[in-house]
């Protein structure tokens, strides 16, 4: 299983800011789905062609099964992860913001000040994360159990059958 993790930052991709964010994603998500997932790695600026296009590659070229963004849901003028993110999606999957925004927000009352947008190209499920390392692990603590269902139904499998067979 392929998993693309691209932070999305203007600072990060001139090398000013070093990328706390993506790392995250891969320690968290390495736990979520075991051994068997691969990562690949992307830092883009936050310019909408360059963030369609690196989607574009991971879920057409690469055939990544997930692909999860950090950075650039907000509000400020260079935040265009959202609009770049629906250019590429055929199925949007708006449970994903709100699940997140709405849990988060008990905790963080500036939770909703992100965007983040979710949805399927082909056979790979992207998700958008807020850029702060802490806002990853807080999402994905969220996201996770729906991520590895939708990657399985995206790849034909049976995960009911899998826990079954597990368990026997
Ligand atoms: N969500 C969680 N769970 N935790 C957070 O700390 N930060 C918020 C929000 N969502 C936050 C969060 C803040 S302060 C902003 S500005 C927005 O995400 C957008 O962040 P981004 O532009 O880095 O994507």
């Amino acid at each position: 299983m392929k998993i693309g993790r691209v932070t999305i930052s203007d600072r990060s991709s001139a090398g000013v800011y070093p990328d706390r964010s993506g790392p995250e994603i891969e320690r968290i998500l390495q736990g979520t789905f075991g051994a068997n997932a691969t990562f690949i790695a992307a830092i883009v600026p936050d310019e909408l062609a360059a963030i369609s296009n690196k989607l574009r590659e991971l879920a057409d070229d690469v055939a990544c099964d997930l692909i999860v963004t950090t950075g650039g849901t907000g509000i400020t003028p260079r935040d265009m992860t959202p609009e770049a993110t629906r250019t590429v999606l055929e199925k949007e999957l708006p449970g994903f913001g709100e699940a997140m925004r709405m849990q988060s927000l008990a905790k963080v009352k500036t939770a909703i000040l992100s965007r983040a947008v979710a949805g399927t190209r082909g056979r790979s499920l992207i998700v958008n994360l807020p850029g702060k390392p802490t806002a990853v692990a807080e999402c994905l603590e969220i996201l996770a159990p729906a991520m590895r269902e939708g990657v399985a139904h995206l790849r034909g499998e049976d995960p009911h059958q899998q826990q079954a067979q597990q368990q026997q």
